[in-house]
């Protein structure tokens, strides 16, 4: 699978959060006011429930946001398919899940697999899942970090494009899993930003599990 060729164009970048909202701050700053020179802009930001700082930094933006939440839908198929034609609706490029926690499902997949990017606090394919930081703490871990992977329909499972290494020390006991959290989003932050940058910019090709960034169609 390969993504269409680069053009001069920026991508155009759905986000959707629900918490805080600092990877989604990370990617404004780094685009700031120069969407072509980072290949990328964000055009729309969504989320799961309301009241979130995450939704707070996208208005200050001046974006437009949504609120999709499960409740609001009979079945999870019904909110599944409304968080998908919402997202449709701002035509994305690519749709960057930057802490948001909700599995999304077939027909969300259906339109966006491929270019659906997650970030994940934890090394893939160890500690899958929402509590990544807390898994790999109580494994007892030496190092863990953070990984930028396509979104296939397994938790956790897609293709691989980036990865950063934090270390564990004595001084992480299961009480410190906010702290470690914090060191692991310090590096995650810059992850995300470079990997959104190179696969807006440079273009990319999927081949099984390998994710091949810039090159397309060699
Ligand atoms: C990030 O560390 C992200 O990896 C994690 O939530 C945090 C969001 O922080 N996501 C997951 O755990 C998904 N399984 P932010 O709201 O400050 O960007």
């Amino acid at each position: 699978m390969a993504s269409p060729p680069p053009s001069t164009a920026p991508a155009r970048l759905v986000v959707l959060v629900s918490g805080s909202g600092t990877n989604l701050q990370a990617l404004l700053d780094a685009i700031g006011d120069d969407p072509e020179g980072f290949g990328a802009q964000i055009v729309a930001v969504g989320a799961d429930r309301s009241g979130i700082a995450g939704l707070e930094r996208a208005e200050r933006a001046g974006l437009p946001t949504f609120v999709c939440r499960v409740k609001d839908h009979a079945t999870r198929e019904e909110w599944d398919a409304a968080l998908a034609a919402e997202t449709a609706g701002y035509h994305p490029d690519l749709v960057v899940s930057a802490g948001f926690m909700k599995i999304v499902g077939k027909e969300f997949l259906a339109r966006f697999g491929g270019r659906f990017i997650n970030t994940h606090p934890a090394l893939l394919p160890s500690f899958p899942g929402a509590h990544g930081v807390r898994d790999a703490l109580a494994y007892g871990v030496k190092v863990t970090g953070c990984t930028v992977h396509f979104v296939d329909d397994g938790v956790d499972t897609g293709p691989i494009i980036a990865q950063g290494v934090v270390e564990v020390t004595e001084e992480d006991t299961a009480e410190g899993e906010a702290a470690l959290h914090e060191r692991i989003k310090e590096i995650e932050r810059k992850l995300l930003v470079e990997a959104v940058r190179r696969l807006a910019r440079d273009g990319y090709r999927i081949e099984g599990r390998k994710v091949h960034l810039g090159h397309v169609g060699e």
